[in-house]
């Protein structure tokens, strides 16, 4: 080293100190949500202003379908079964009271990435939780814990707030209880299913900005800003 014109050591000082800079400010940079499993189930306890409900969730990515078997408070069991090509079935398991309405979405289910391009709003604690914390175009937030990255809760704009009681990565129901009851096919007039409205817009898309609606559907978490029903054929 003796040999080594100092030039040359605060040269190579210079580079080594901009190399750590570069990569310490990288490290700074905003954290991005973790991509969701593409099998999971979760346990969702939903509030939406005051009316309780308690979500079972499937997400099943690998087969193209997502299953929110919805309970109200004291109220409906409701099996809300979305398929990736379109097809929503939600229906009732009741003996007296066979239910089903089936619609066509033009989005499918969400996709895995659903939450890339959100926006990071720094930390908070919540739900007893130290979580970061992003937001998808005016549209949801999304809290998922800082440490393990599970997802612990999100709100939609609407005020329906969901916190995630169990996330069971790689969970998946079996396929015999993905299958809609008879009479789902023996009626086929479409109803609007809930969570559908006048335009599609996915939110896992790269949409910038909300679309205009006055009356939102989010009743269940399928995350689709509202739907364009159209004829069952
Ligand atoms: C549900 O949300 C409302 C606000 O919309 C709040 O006043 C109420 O305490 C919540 N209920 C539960 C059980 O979390
Ligand atoms: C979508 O898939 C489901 C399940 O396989 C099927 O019941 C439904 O008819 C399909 N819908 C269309 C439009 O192909
Ligand atoms: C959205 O994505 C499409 C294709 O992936 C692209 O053509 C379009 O420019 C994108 N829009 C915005 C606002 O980024």
């Amino acid at each position: 080293m003796k040999n080594v014109p100092s030039a040359v050591l605060l040269v190579l000082a210079a580079i080594l100190i901009s190399h750590f800079s570069d990569g310490s400010s990288a490290a700074k940079s905003d954290p991005n949500p973790a991509s969701w499993p593409h099998q999971f189930h979760s346990l969702l306890f939903v509030n939406y202003t005051g009316s309780l409900s308690l979500i079972d969730l499937w997400y099943d990515w690998t087969n193209g379908r997502n299953f929110n078997i919805i309970q109200d408070q004291l109220g409906k069991l409701l099996y809300d079964l979305e398929w990736n090509n379109g097809t929503v079935f939600s229906y009732t398991l009741d003996d007296d009271k066979e239910e089903c309405s089936s619609s066509l979405i033009d989005v499918g289910i969400l996709r895995p990435n659903w939450l890339d391009g959100a926006t990071y709003l720094g930390q908070q604690f919540v739900d007893g939780f130290q979580c970061n914390v992003w937001q998808k175009v005016d549209f949801i937030w999304y809290y998922e814990d800082a440490v393990t990255k599970r997802p612990v809760h999100w709100v939609f704009y609407t005020g329906r707030s969901i916190h995630v009681m169990t996330f069971e990565v790689g969970a998946v129901l079996e396929d015999a209880k993905w299958q809609a009851p008879v009479y789902c096919f023996e009626n086929k007039k479409v109803k609007d299913h809930p969570a559908s409205d006048n335009n599609i817009l996915d939110i896992g898309s790269n949409v910038t900005a909300p679309p205009l609606c006055t009356e939102i559907f989010f009743i269940y978490p399928t995350f689709i800003y509202s739907g364009f029903i159209q004829p069952w054929s």
